[in-house]
């Protein structure tokens, strides 16, 4: 008789690690009353580890809260902070508020887009707009509070100012 293996797909809710539950854990005693209330908490938690929230996180993050699933997606669908899908390994926020604006940022998002292969006309849609090698993403974002120093922008987590055409080369080369 020929040997049955049965794969059981990879998901984020199969991966958890000892250290996110144990945050996860602890972020929930912060609400007593209410788990519902460690919905965000928690959201951040999974999207910070594993870089997005699939459909297996939504369900988990639920159930851990005793929530239907609905109510998680309801919030990954209303804040564009949150993704559905995977981002580029490096991620390029862009501000567009007045003085970057004016200091030539949307200039700068064309730049980038095209550096790095992204329809610079895509949509949000639950995820960010990803450059086909899964290399980069790119978006706007709002004022990065450092308006002196424009056009700014994050390259993961650090701030870039007075970004030039001519840093794009760079930055692109930097993080391929
Ligand atoms: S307007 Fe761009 S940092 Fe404030």
């Amino acid at each position: 008789m020929g040997l049955i293996m049965t794969l059981t797909p990879v998901t984020q809710s199969s991966q958890i690690p000892p250290a996110l539950l144990e945050k996860i854990e602890e972020a929930i005693t912060h609400y007593p009353v209410s788990k519902r209330s460690a919905a965000l908490p928690l959201m951040h938690l999974w999207q910070n580890h594993f870089g997005y929230i699939d459909e297996s996180g939504i369900e988990w993050i639920a159930a851990k809260l005793e929530l239907q699933p609905i109510a998680i997606l309801e919030i990954v669908t209303f804040y564009p902070w949150f993704r559905q899908t995977a981002p580029g390994k490096t991620i390029i926020r862009v501000c567009r508020t007045l003085s970057c604006a004016m200091a030539g940022s949307y200039e700068l998002h064309d730049q980038l887009c095209k550096a790095t292969g992204i329809d610079s006309a895509a949509g949000h849609d639950h995820g960010l707009p990803t450059s086909p090698d899964g290399k980069f993403s790119v978006e706007f974002v709002e004022c990065l509070a450092s308006c002196g120093t424009a056009p700014v922008c994050m390259i993961n987590n650090d701030l870039v100012e007075k970004v030039t055409p001519a840093d794009i080369t760079t930055i692109v080369a930097q993080h391929s």
